[in-house]
């Protein structure tokens, strides 16, 4: 009872708050995500996303070192695929000297140390911007997980240490892990993006990929379909808790900031890691009130990196993830 409890005691001074501090982000909690493109010494920027970049491998390859050297330690990998290689069949996806196996590759050439992960999902090579295969107005599940456990497998053999699905075609999970213990790949991990929700907050990656739905007819404008409706909240629970029985190492939600309660749902009821995902419209969102002066640009990141971590989440994908370091360090 006040005054034998004045709760600003343990707010007297940074020293006083540090050691009473509930949640630290540590370079250890991080994922970056990397754009890679065809091409040589290519280091592109991306309009929507000031100061993020889109590399050719041999560029790739000087990034992944810094990243390395800054305590970074795992990637994961996007890939922005040329239009003559885009079909309705996902065919480039599962070419073995594909970009994306060979940045797997140029990745673990560069840093064998560092944790490769890799996008599974087909839009990027999709000629109509879906996850999936499109076929009379709509995207047809089982075929479209039967090519991702393919392609899974395709990144695995070119050294992915984790298969990152983020389609939300029903039973991916399934599929992609069955195919890999038939083949050997005992220790290739997956880590499911279960909870992905269909939001308007993945503009600049569509952007970055050049990978909107694309507006013709018979095709699906948007994916809400296949990715969960934001309204909902006791899905997201079951959409986890059946990747988990698939065979999922590692959960995540998707994006991050609107949707913590849904990781702290999650986190109170399960017990495999959970990883958030800070999209890109919540990186554009700060970049854009920033460069009107109107926030405070590291502190806003470093205050929202640690709410996503206090909500539950054990790993953040995050393209602010050297700033952070570099402002943590
Ligand atoms: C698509 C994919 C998307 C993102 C990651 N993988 C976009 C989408 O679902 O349309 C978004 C990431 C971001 O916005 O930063 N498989």
């Amino acid at each position: 009872m006040y005054p034998l409890r004045r709760n600003r005691r343990l707010r007297t001074s940074e020293a006083m708050r540090s050691l009473v501090r509930e949640t630290t982000i540590t370079p250890n909690d991080f994922i970056a995500p990397l754009f890679v493109v065809e091409g040589k010494n290519k280091k592109e920027e991306i309009v929507s996303m000031p100061n993020y970049f889109r590399f050719s491998l041999d560029l790739l390859e000087k990034e992944v070192k810094e990243l390395w050297s800054l305590g970074i330690k795992s990637v994961l990998l996007f890939v922005k695929v040329p239009d003559n290689l885009k079909d309705n069949a996902g065919t480039e996806a599962l070419n073995n000297n594909g970009l994306m196996q060979r940045a797997v590759r140029t990745v673990k050439n560069s840093v064998p140390e560092m944790l490769v992960m890799t996008d599974v999902a087909l839009d990027p090579y999709s000629a109509y911007g879906h996850d999936g295969i499109v076929s009379e107005g709509k995207i047809i599940n089982d075929d479209t997980a039967a090519i991702l456990a393919e392609m899974g497998l395709s990144h695995a053999k070119a050294g992915a240490d984790i298969l990152a699905p983020s389609d939300m075609m029903d039973g991916r999970i399934f599929e992609m892990r069955s195919l890999l213990e038939d083949e050997g790949f005992h220790e290739t991990g997956i880590m499911s993006y279960s909870a992905k929700y269909a939001s308007a907050f993945y503009g600049p990656f569509r952007d970055a990929l050049d990978s909107a739905p694309v507006d013709a007819e018979n095709i699906p404008k948007d994916k809400r379909t296949y990715q969960m409706d934001p309204a909902n909240r006791e899905e997201a629970l079951k959409e986890t808790l059946m990747d988990i029985e698939e065979g999922a190492d590692i959960v995540m939600v998707k994006p991050g900031l609107c949707y913590l309660d849904i990781v702290r749902d999650l986190k109170n009821k399960i017990n495999i890691p959970i990883a958030v995902y800070q999209v890109s419209g919540e990186y554009a969102m700060i970049k854009a009130a920033a460069e009107k002066g109107w926030l405070d640009h590291d502190a806003v990141v470093l205050e929202q990196l640690t709410a996503i971590k206090r909500a539950g989440a054990s790993m953040i994908a995050s393209y602010f993830v050297k700033d952070a370091v570099k402002l943590i360090s």
